[in-house]
C-alpha cells in the first residue's frame, strides 16, 4: 500500500517503520527540515529499542522515505495516516490545530479515493470536524473516508507495541474504508477491535485515565502504608492477584510523568465538562498525583524544616526507564520545588540532554552516581533506572554528608539500606527507618 504518515514524532515515526516493515510503501512527513534530514540518514530523532536497525533496514530497501513536502507526500498515497500533536492547553482543553491543518493540506491533494486516519489521540468529535473540513473545502464525498485508529504504545516499548499490541482499535463508519483497513493491519498480530470513531476516540483517552487512576489509587494506598507499617509490595501483589484488577500498574511510586497520562487526563475532564459530566474520579486521580510528586519534598522538609542552602542530588531525571523523555517527569516538579526553597541540585541521568540542561541551568549535571552524591543532605531516587538497583549503597552513604535516602521508586530494599550506613530511609509505602 502507498501510505503517507503526517508527522514524525514518537507516534508517527513508530507507525511509519512499524507499516515499512511490512513492505508498504511510507512517505513519513515532518515540516523540521533538520529532521527529515537526519531521518533519511538513517538516525533516529528519538530514543527507542529497535529502532535505529529498523529504520536503517527499511532506508535501504526504500520502504520509508521522509520528506517536508506534505503535499507531495499525499498526493502519492492512498492511505494517510495523521499523526501529529495534540498538546491540552493551560485551561485543559486539547489543541487540535495541528490535525486541521494536515487536513487543509490533505483537501488540496484529493483526486481520487483516499483513506484518512486520525493516529493522533483527540477529542471525541474530531474525525467529524476533519470530514466537514475537507467537505467545505470542496473534496468529493466519494473521495475520502476518515478513520479514527488511536494508538496505546508504551514509550521503550512503541515497536513492540505497536507491531503485537494487545489491540487496535479502528473506528470506521464505511465498508470501503473498513477494507483498506483490515488489509493494513492483516499483517499485526494484534485482536482488532472494530467499532464506531467516537467509542475509538474514547477508549484512547479511557484507557489513560483508567491507568493513571490505578497509579494515584495505589499512591494513596502507599502513603497509608507509611504510616500504620504496612507494605505497599505485598498489599500490590495482593491485589494484583485478583485477575478482575491485573498486577499491572500498581507500582507505588512518585507518581506519574510522561507526554501521556498528564495531559490525557486534563483533556478528558475538559471533554467531560462540554458534555456536562463532571468526572470527579479522574480529577481527584488529577490530584493525587500532583501530590505525589512533590512527596520527596515533603519528607525532606519533615526531616529539615529548612532546606536552603543545602545540597540535594537526584537520580534519574526521565519520566520512567528506557526512554530520554522528560516530559512532566516527576523530577522536574521536584527539582522547581527545591530551587524555590533555596536547595543546591546536583543530578544524575544518563540519558541527560541538552533540552533538560537548558530548563534548569542552574543544577549540577553530574557523570557517574558517585560524584552526584558527594556532599548531599539528601538524595532522592527519582527514576527506577537499571544501575541503581546495582549500585554501592555503601560506598553512595559514605560520600554524603548526611546519610539520608528517599527512595521514590521503591528500589532499595530497606535492610539493604540499613546494613549501607544510611541513617534515615523513606520509600513510598515500603517501610522507612
Ligand atoms: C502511556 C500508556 O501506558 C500507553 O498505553 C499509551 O499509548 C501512551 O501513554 C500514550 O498515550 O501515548 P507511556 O506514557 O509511554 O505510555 O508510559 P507508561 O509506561 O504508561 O508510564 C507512565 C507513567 O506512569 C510513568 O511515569 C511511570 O513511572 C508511571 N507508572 C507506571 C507508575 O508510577 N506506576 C506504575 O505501576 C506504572
Amino acid at each position: 500500500m502507498k501510505i503517507c504518515v503526517v508527522g514524525a514524532g514518537y507516534v508517527g515515526l513508530v507507525a511509519a517503520l512499524s507499516f515499512a516493515k511490512y513492505k508498504n510503501d511510507v512517505i513519513c512527513v515532518d515540516k523540521d527540515i533538520k529532521k527529515v534530514k537526519q531521518l533519511n540518514k538513517g538516525i533516529p530523532t528519538i530514543y527507542e529499542e529497535g529502532l535505529e536497525p529498523l529504520l536503517n533496514k527499511c532506508l535501504k530497501k526504500k520502504y520509508i522515505l521522509f520528506t517536508d513536502n506534505i503535499n507531495k507526500a499525499i498526493s502519492l498515497s492512498d492511505v494517510i495516516m495523521i499523526a501529529v500533536g495534540t498538546p491540552t492547553k493551560p485551561d485543559w482543553s486539547v489543541d487540535i490545530s495541528q490535525v486541521v491543518d494536515a487536513s487543509v493540506e490533505i483537501s488540496k491533494e484529493i483526486d481520487k479515493y483516499k483513506v484518512i486516519i486520525i493516529k493522533s489521540t483527540v477529542p471525541v468529535g474530531t474525525h467529524e470536524v476533519v470530514e466537514n473540513l475537507l467537505l467545505k473545502n470542496g473534496v468529493d464525498r466519494n473521495n475520502f473516508d476518515v478513520v479514527s485508529n488511536p494508538e496505546f504504545l508504551r514509550e521503550g516499548r512503541a515497536l513492540n507495541d505497536f507491531l503485537h499490541g494487545d489491540r487496535m482499535v479502528i473506528g470506521c463508519k464505511s465498508e470501503k474504508a473498513q477494507k483498506v483497513m483490515d488489509e493494513l493491519y492483516s499483517p499485526f498480530k494484534t485482536k482488532i477491535i472494530n467499532t464506531n470513531p467516537p467509542t475509538a476516540e474514547l477508549i484512547k483517552y479511557a484507557s489513560n485515565a483508567l491507568l493513571a487512576t490505578k497509579i494515584s489509587f495505589i499512591n494513596e494506598m502507599a502513603n497509608l502504608c507509611s504510616k500504620v507499617d504496612a507494605n505497599i509490595d505485598t498489599l500490590s501483589y495482593g491485589l494484583g492477584l485478583d485477575s478482575r484488577i491485573s498486577p499491572e500498574f500498581l507500582r507505588a511510586g512518585i507518581g506519574y510523568g510522561g507526554s501521556c497520562f498528564p495531559k490525557d487526563t486534563k483533556a478528558l475532564v475538559n471533554i467531560g465538562e462540554k458534555y456536562g459530566c463532571e468526572f470527579n474520579i479522574i480529577r481527584s486521580t488529577i490530584k493525587v498525583n500532583e501530590n505525589q510528586r512533590l512527596k520527596p519534598v515533603e519528607i525532606l522538609l519533615d526531616h529539615y524544616n529548612k532546606i536552603e542552602g543545602k545540597t540535594i542530588s537526584l537520580l534519574g531525571l526521565t519520566f520512567k526507564p528506557g526512554t530520554d523523555d522528560i516530559r512532566d517527569a516527576p523530577s522536574l516538579f521536584i527539582i522547581d520545588e527545591l530551587l524555590q526553597m533555596g536547595a543546591r541540585i546536583r543530578c544524575y541521568d544518563p540519558m541527560v540532554s541538552e533540552e533538560i540542561k537548558s530548563l534548569f541551568p542552574n543544577i549540577t549535571y553530574c557523570d557517574s552516581i558517585e560524584d552526584t552524591v558527594r556532599d548531599s543532605y539528601c538524595t532522592i531516587i527519582c527514576t527506577e533506572l537499571d544501575e541503581f538497583f546495582k549500585m554501592d549503597l555503601e560506598s553512595i552513604a559514605k560520600k554524603m554528608k548526611k546519610r539520608v535516602l528517599i527512595d521514590g521508586r521503591n528500589m532499595i530494599d530497606i535492610e539493604e539500606a540499613r546494613k549501607s550506613g544510611f541513617s534515615y530511609y523513606y520509600s513510598i509505602g515500603n517501610g522507612s527507618f
